[in-house]
């Protein structure tokens, strides 16, 4: 798959996330030179920032195999003691939407996480007797959109926690090249910085939209993405030069229009989108309130400035002046 292959495979690949990534070279080249499993590890912050790619990472760097699955997808306890019973020594397991854990299932990762066992429940009631099974030593890598989901009992457990933050304009436009060469894609400086600014700060995006625009550039054009090519693309991909989608427009002009620029709060705005309340928070909201578009308030969200200016609108008090 393509997808795959995008990723980078080694830390050294990795672009941006400067921080975090000096700190995992360290925990890396401590727990290899100890000869131990690495730490637990969470991840949390915004979709599309790399929390899956760098959990891949780890464990090409560890020289252990990486299994994936994800929260919701575990339903019983024994679903998750029989994926810990057949990790190798050392490997990583990586958990996606680690907060969509249910409670019995979680209770299955307290003693695995800490003494990498499994206590079993034999029998019933007055005959019932916990027998503790040996795990091989791994790594959990578990990733979130926001670690305030996580039970404190499961947060407490990760030896190392970490925020991925958004990309600068100049990671995205080096991530955004460095994808068009594996891709095979030619592209010049203004086109990938084009490409860059309009991907909310997100490589998932970045590479999405580099797709999409090779698509115009092989069937519209020549086949090179330059910055018009991208421009003319990213228009008709209704993605505006801030990166906001039509669901960022939405949101940003119902708040104007509905709640005369808020405050409003997080339920009534979703329920007036017809969203989860959840999804709004942890994924639209993130860029919107980063970018400015959009200030928390205790009373609710509310549009700022820029978000009139950006969206052309007007103030209502403007308006009546002009009337
Ligand atoms: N592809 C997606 N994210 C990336 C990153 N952070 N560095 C390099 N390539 C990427």
């Amino acid at each position: 798959r393509f997808e795959q292959s995008l990723r980078p495979q080694r830390l050294q690949e990795y672009i941006g996330q400067k921080k975090l990534k000096s700190m995992l070279q360290v925990y890396i080249d401590a727990a290899r030179q100890r000869r131990e499993s690495l730490d637990h590890v969470l991840f949390y912050g915004p979709p599309g920032l790399g929390k899956t790619t760098l959990s891949g990472i780890i464990a090409n760097e560890m020289g252990v195999h990486m299994k994936i699955t994800s929260g919701p997808a575990i339903e019983k306890p024994g679903d998750m003691a029989a994926i810990l019973n057949h990790l190798q020594e050392g490997d990583v397991l990586f958990v996606d939407e680690i907060h969509r854990l249910n409670r019995q299932v979680e209770e299955v990762l307290y003693p695995a996480m800490e003494d990498f066992a499994i206590d079993i429940v034999l029998g019933k009631e007055s005959n019932a007797k916990s027998i503790r099974l040996a795990l091989p030593h791994f790594t959990l890598v578990g990733a979130t959109t926001r670690a305030g989901l996580l039970s404190a009992p499961l947060r407490d457990r990760f030896g190392v926690v970490q925020r991925l933050e958004f990309y600068e304009q100049d990671e995205l436009q080096e991530i955004v090249l460095r994808s068009a060469k594996v891709l095979g894609v030619e592209i010049d400086a203004a086109g990938s910085a084009e490409i860059a600014r309009r991907s909310r700060g997100t490589p998932r995006l970045a590479n999405r939209l580099l797709r999409r625009v090779r698509d115009f550039a092989e069937v519209k054009y020549s086949g090179a993405v330059t910055e018009a090519v991208a421009r003319d693309a990213l228009n008709l991909l209704d993605v505006d030069t801030c990166g906001l989608d039509a669901g960022d427009r939405t949101m940003l002009n119902l708040i104007i229009d509905m709640f005369h620029g808020g405050p409003v709060g997080l339920d009534t705005l979703a329920a007036a989108l017809g969203e989860d309340a959840g999804t709004l928070e942890e994924v639209y909201e993130p860029y919107l309130l980063m970018q400015g578009f959009l200030i928390r308030t205790p009373r609710g969200r509310v549009a700022t400035e820029y978000a009139y200016s950006h969206l052309n609108r007007k103030k209502e008090d403007e308006e009546q002046a002009d009337a």
